[in-house]
């Protein structure tokens, strides 16, 4: 069945523009509209899968008619393309309940594909709605945080997700690195819909609502992305974020939240709502500096508890031990993930994460053994065998350490 597609422009230019550039397969043109009144007769008497309206700057007419189609025939998704893209523009659209923005297409491919992509995903959206799901109770939230930028954090929370949804949970990504977010870089993918869409729903979002704005990566994750420009980030509030990271941890088994180098309220609403922090820290003496500042902040906001230290890019460089970077940081050493650079970028410049493409390399047995460990929720030394240990670097925790000698 192909998909049906109605035009609505005032302009004849573009209209003949877009019918030329509409040329695939997959998709036919049901007709053409100047918009007003016709544009809204053709929905009711055509029932288009898309609408693709045009919007030149100043033009309000394209608002009003989008908003009574999407209250009248939900089922007809529109496409609102602008010349002009700015956030004023895109908060009066999704007022409107248009949720697909996008720039005037460059190529007839790059259209038709995108027009197909948003009716699969909205279509999606619609059955999602309609499904009942299961909830689970048992959720567990982890945040990849360090004080750092370019220690690894999105790489780690990346690979962990894959790899825990290798064994069959229900996993989520959440990238909170609202600025410059790259896991759809890291996964290859291109969302239709990020957090910035979902913010602008109008009421709490339901799980199943929240579930059509993630993008399915084919390991089975499901990914929220950030917004796709920077100066959206500061419409996304720690408060949405908060009911977010709730309703999502009422279906999935894992929910892991990339961050961005620094804190923010984000980041810590982020942080208090989770389960785990898996603090990365590498092996120079800025990082190192900047981690026992974080570590300590985390400490007077009554965090530390939660917070495991991976050592990422761990190489024996001779100088600095293990042991001298506990001393500095005056935290223990959960884990530490070896120093492979091939493996790394390659993983990145492909978009297929290493503990997929490359899961013999020690980088992805590292991974492999900390998503291990996040499975069986306490750290279990005795089952891991020496090599395990002593290629993890793993140590206990003060914690663990102190209830193992309570309880003996
Ligand atoms: N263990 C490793 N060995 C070698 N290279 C690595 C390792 N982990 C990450 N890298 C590389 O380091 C670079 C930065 O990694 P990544 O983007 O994950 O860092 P980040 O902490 O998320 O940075 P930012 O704070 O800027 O988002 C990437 O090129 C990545 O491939
Ligand atoms: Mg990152």
């Amino acid at each position: 069945m192909k998909i049906k597609v109605l035009l609505v422009s005032s302009s004849l230019g573009r209209l003949n523009e877009l019918k030329n550039m509409l040329s695939d397969d997959e998709i036919v043109i049901a007709g053409v509209s100047s918009g007003g009144n016709d544009a809204l007769e053709r929905v009711a008497n055509l029932l288009p899968d898309i609408v693709i309206m045009t919007r030149d700057p100043g033009e309000e007419e394209a608002l009003i008619i989008a908003e009574r189609i999407a209250l009248n025939r939900p089922r007809s998704f529109i496409i609102l393309l602008a010349e002009q893209q700015s956030v004023e523009l895109l908060r009066s659209a999704m007022r409107a309940g248009v949720h697909n923005i996008p720039p005037y297409p460059k190529s007839s491919k790059e259209f038709c594909d995108y027009v197909k992509t948003v009716y699969n995903n909205e279509t999606a959206r619609l059955e999602s709605l309609s499904v009942e799901q299961k909830l689970t109770w048992s959720s567990k939230v982890i945040t990849v945080f360090g004080a750092k930028g370019g220690l690894g954090k999105t790489t780690l929370a990346v690979n962990l997700a894959v790899k825990l949804a290798e064994s069959r949970k229900k996993v989520a990504l959440i990238d909170l690195d609202l600025q410059f977010g790259d896991v759809n870089i890291y996964l290859d993918i291109d969302p239709v819909d990020t957090i910035f869409e979902l913010a602008q729903e109008p009421s709490s979002p339901s799980i199943d609502l929240l579930r059509s704005y993630m993008a399915i990566h084919s390991s089975g994750v499901h990914v929220l992305c950030a917004p796709k420009s920077p100066e959206f980030a500061e419409l996304i509030s720690a408060d949405t974020v908060k009911t977010i990271l709730s309703q999502l941890r009422t279906y999935y088994d894992y929910v892991i939240i990339d961050t961005p180098p620094s804190f923010n309220e984000v980041t810590l609403s982020a942080i208090e709502a989770s389960t785990t922090v898996l603090f990365v820290t590498g092996l120079d003496i800025s990082i190192l500096k900047n981690s026992k500042l974080s570590l300590s902040v985390l400490n007077s906001l009554q965090q530390i508890d939660k917070v495991k230290v991976i050592v990422n890019r761990a190489v024996n460089i001779g100088s600095i031990t293990l042991d001298d970077i506990q001393k500095l940081i005056d935290s223990p050493i959960w884990a530490k993930i070896p120093s492979d650079y091939k493996t790394a970028v390659t993983a990145l410049n492909l978009g297929v994460p290493f503990v997929t493409g490359a899961p013999k390399s020690e980088l992805s047995q590292a991974v492999s053994s900390v998503a291990a460990l996040l499975i069986d929720g306490t750290l279990d030394y005795d089952s891991l065998s020496a090599k395990q240990r002593k290629q993890l670097g793993i140590k206990r925790t003060r914690k663990e350490s102190k209830s193992r000698k309570d309880r003996s």
